[in-house]
């Protein structure tokens, strides 16, 4: 998808970060879009915000090399600012194929705007982060973006608990 011209962000990004990780993976970890490091790098959370996630990652004996990360949206939106619903629209078949090829177990939704394009339009993610949703045989986890851990640090009690909520469903799903 390097050359993708799919919708306008295509015309201000330097790289796409089409994601990354263990294509053997059944945890999905998926972001909103590229932030500035991610849109230099081509890679997915590689920023202030990604050095945070590996930290949450590892608190829980995980790694890049044991799950996929991938966002919403590969190309950065300018500013940083939400994706528009039309550039969601476009790219979402991204996602979708990767979806397909990983066939995760677990999908973990690292802010609002995945939570909203991958479970439930309606979620609201100070009031649904933590609650495990089930589609299809597959469980889907709301939870806080790591950038609004930095941004609020009292939001890291909950996030924690997302975080061994995530454990615990690793373990019962015998995944690892
Ligand atoms: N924020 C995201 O949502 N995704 C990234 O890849 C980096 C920052």
């Amino acid at each position: 998808m390097a050359d993708c011209r799919g919708c306008r962000l295509a015309q201000t990004r330097r790289h796409t970060a089409f994601g990354e990780g263990n294509r053997a993976a059944q945890v999905l970890l998926v972001g909103e879009g590229p932030g500035r490091e991610e849109d230099l790098q081509g890679r997915p959370f590689v920023g202030p915000a990604g050095r945070l996630l590996d930290r949450m990652l590892a608190a829980v004996g995980l790694d890049r090399e044991t799950v996929y990360i991938a966002n919403v949206v590969k190309c950065r939106p300018p500013g940083n600012r939400n994706p528009e619903p039309d550039e969601a629209a476009a790219c979402l078949p991204y996602l979708r194929a990767q979806y397909a090829l990983l066939r995760p177990k677990i999908v973990v939704c690292l802010g609002a705007v995945a939570a909203r394009y991958l479970c439930d339009p309606g979620i609201r993610i100070t009031r649904d982060r933590g609650r495990w949703r089930e589609k299809g045989g597959v469980w889907f986890l709301p939870t806080y973006h790591p950038a609004a851990l930095l941004r609020d640090e009292s939001k890291k009690r909950e996030a924690w608990l997302d975080l061994q909520a995530l454990a615990a469903k690793i373990k019962e799903l015998e995944i690892q």
